[in-house]
């Protein structure tokens, strides 16, 4: 059933990029295309970003288990839809004008972190597969893929320091963001705090450091 279902979701997740080519060949992108094609990717990629960090929690919550089927295609849809972003920004909109892209990063914040956040989704995409998870070690692998919270973030901040007036969209995404990020946080810690309280008192004493 999941293999059948599998390339409906890959169609699914190439849609956005099927929409934008289609705009393109109808040419209905507009007076300055480029922006478009920027604002679409980028988008896209901060969607797929909190899809992929949808899946645990919702598989855990709903007992779907097989979600985790679907969650490197997820992962891999946001580098995708990142390295799109990125090449409409070097590609089409600098030329590969490489010293007025590193003045950008050097001096415009918002590109400085989703230079970032970009960065940072590239390890994950290339030890995404079956072998790395065995190369590297189920403890390992996790440790290097909570990558993926920071390249969030970062993108989110990206986006709040971009828009000049309406930062409405990039607060939503901040909040699903904070959500998702709280959920780890209390399924980390609950287990932590737990045996703090049945521990029994002098020992909980004992473990306090001195003032
Ligand atoms: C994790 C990585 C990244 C994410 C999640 C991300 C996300 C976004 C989002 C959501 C937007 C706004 C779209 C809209 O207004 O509808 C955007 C715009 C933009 N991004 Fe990114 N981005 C990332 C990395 C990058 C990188 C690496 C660059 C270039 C080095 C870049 C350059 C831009 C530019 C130039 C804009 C348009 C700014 C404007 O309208 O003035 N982004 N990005």
């Amino acid at each position: 059933m999941i293999r059948k279902f599998k390339p409906v979701v890959f169609l699914a997740c190439l849609v956005p990029l099927m929409l934008l080519g289609w705009k393109a060949y109808s040419g209905a992108l507009g007076a300055n295309p480029i922006e478009v094609i920027t604002h679409a990717t980028g988008d896209w990629t901060i969607r797929f970003l909190l899809i992929t960090l949808s899946v645990t929690p919702i598989r855990k919550l709903t007992g779907r288990l097989w979600l985790i089927r679907y969650r490197r295609m997820f992962g891999l849809f946001a580098f995708f839809y990142g390295t799109l972003h990125f090449l409409t920004y070097v590609w089409l909109d600098k030329f590969f004008d490489l010293h007025e892209m590193l003045h950008d990063v050097a001096k415009r914040r918002f590109i400085t972190v989703g230079f970032t956040g970009f960065v940072l989704l590239i390890p994950l995409a290339l030890t995404s597969t079956t072998g790395w998870i065995r190369r590297l070690g189920g403890k390992r692998w996790q440790a290097l893929h909570r990558l993926i919270y920071l390249s969030a973030i970062a993108g989110v901040i990206h986006y709040l320091w971009l828009v000049k007036a309406d930062i409405h969209e990039p607060l939503e995404y901040g909040a699903i963001l904070s959500v998702l990020l709280g959920y780890r946080i209390i399924v980390w810690a609950g287990p932590k705090l737990s045996a703090n309280k049945t521990k029994p008192l002098g020992k909980v004493r004992a473990e306090v450091p001195e003032a």
